[in-house]
C-alpha cells in the first residue's frame, strides 16, 4: 500500500528469511491487485519500490523516509526498545509510528527518553489491501498535524483512515469487537446458546459471512485470552466468567481452527 504511489518502501527485519518471504508476498499481492484496481491517487502509476533493509542499514533508510512504522511482535518491552531506537536515529521531522493491535502508543512511550516525543502515533491496519481501514491515534504529546498529515497520507495511498479521538486501547473497531467477543463467551458460559445456535443467529440477523465463534475460532482462542486479559488489566469492570471459559477450552488443547478444534472441528 505504502509503494503505490510511486514512492520507495524500506522493509526492516532483523530476519533476513522474513524479508524474503515478505519480497515474494509483495510480488503475489502486486499481480493479484493492479494498480488500477485500489483506490487511492492515480496520479503516479508506477509501483515505489520496496527494498529489503538489513537491521545495520536501518539509520540510512530512516534519513531518506518521512515515516518509520514499527511492526514487530506484540510485546511491550520489545516495542518500547524499538521505538526509542526509532527515536534515536530517526531525524525529528520523520514520523514514527505503531502497528500494535493492543498497546495505545501514549502506553508504550511511558518511561522513555524521546528527543521528539511530539512526532508518533499508533496507525493500525487490518488487512489490505483487501481490507483497507486504519485507524490512526496520537499521544498527548502528538503534534495535531502529524495526525492530520497520516490521515491525508493514508487516503492518499488508498486506505480508508479513521481518526480515534482519544486513547483508546483496541482503537474503535476492535474495541467494540471485544464487547461481542466477551458477551457471546458470557452467553455460551450460562448455557444460553451452542456456538451453532450464535453463528446461525449473528450471520442471519447481520447478514455477515461470520458469526462470532467462527471468527474467534480463525484468531485462536489463545490469542483471544491474550487480548481480554490486556483489557481486564486497565478495566477492572470486566467480568471474569469470559477469561475463565477460555482458559477451560485452551488447557483441553481447543485452540480453534491452529489446534483442529475451537468451537468448532476443522480438517
Ligand atoms: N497479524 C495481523 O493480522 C496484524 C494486524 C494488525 C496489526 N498487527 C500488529 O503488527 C505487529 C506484528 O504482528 P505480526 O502478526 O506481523 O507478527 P510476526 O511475528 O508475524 O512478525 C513480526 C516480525 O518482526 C521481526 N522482528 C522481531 N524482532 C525484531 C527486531 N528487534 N527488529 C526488527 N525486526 C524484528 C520478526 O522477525 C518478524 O518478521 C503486532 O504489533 C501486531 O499487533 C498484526
Amino acid at each position: 500500500m505504502w509503494s503505490r504511489c510511486g514512492r520507495p518502501v524500506h522493509l526492516v527485519d532483523k530476519n533476513p528469511a522474513q524479508l524474503e518471504r515478505a519480497s515474494r508476498e509483495i510480488q503475489k499481492l502486486r499481480q493479484a491487485w493492479p494498480l488500477a484496481s485500489l483506490p487511492g491517487d492515480r496520479s503516479n502509476t508506477e509501483w515505489g519500490i520496496a527494498t529489503m533493509t538489513s537491521l545495520d542499514d536501518l539509520e540510512g533508510a530512516m534519513k531518506k523516509s518521512w515515516l518509520a512504522i514499527e511492526c514487530v511482535p506484540e510485546t511491550r518491552t520489545l516495542k518500547r526498545t524499538v521505538l526509542q531506537e526509532l527515536d534515536t536515529l530517526a531525524p525529528a521531522d520523520v514520523i514514527v509510528a505503531s502497528n500494535s493491535s493492543s498497546f495505545t502508543i501514549s502506553e508504550l512511550l511511558q518511561g522513555l527518553k524521546l528527543k521528539a516525543p511530539d512526532r508518533f502515533a499508533s496507525i493500525h491496519s487490518y488487512w489490505p489491501p483487501e481490507t483497507t481501514p486504519v485507524e490512526i491515534m496520537g499521544a498527548e504529546s502528538t503534534r495535531p498535524e502529524i495526525i492530520e498529515q497520516l490521515m491525508i497520507e493514508s487516503k492518499v495511498h488508498g486506505f480508508q483512515p479513521f481518526h480515534v479521538r482519544q486513547t483508546s486501547t483496541g482503537y474503535i473497531y476492535n474495541r467494540i469487537w471485544a464487547a461481542i467477543k466477551r458477551e457471546t463467551l458470557q452467553v455460551l458460559d450460562e448455557g444460553v446458546a451452542t456456538p451453532e445456535e450464535i453463528d446461525s443467529l449473528f450471520k442471519a440477523v447481520l447478514q455477515t459471512p461470520k458469526g462470532p465463534c467462527a471468527q474467534m475460532d480463525t484468531v485462536g482462542l489463545d490469542v483471544v485470552l491474550a487480548i481480554e486479559e490486556h483489557y481486564a488489566e486497565e478495566r477492572k469492570d470486566l467480568p471474569e466468567a469470559p477469561r475463565t471459559y477460555l482458559q477451560k477450552m485452551i488447557a483441553d488443547g481447543k485452540l480453534g481452527v491452529k489446534s483442529g478444534e475451537g468451537f468448532f472441528k476443522y480438517e
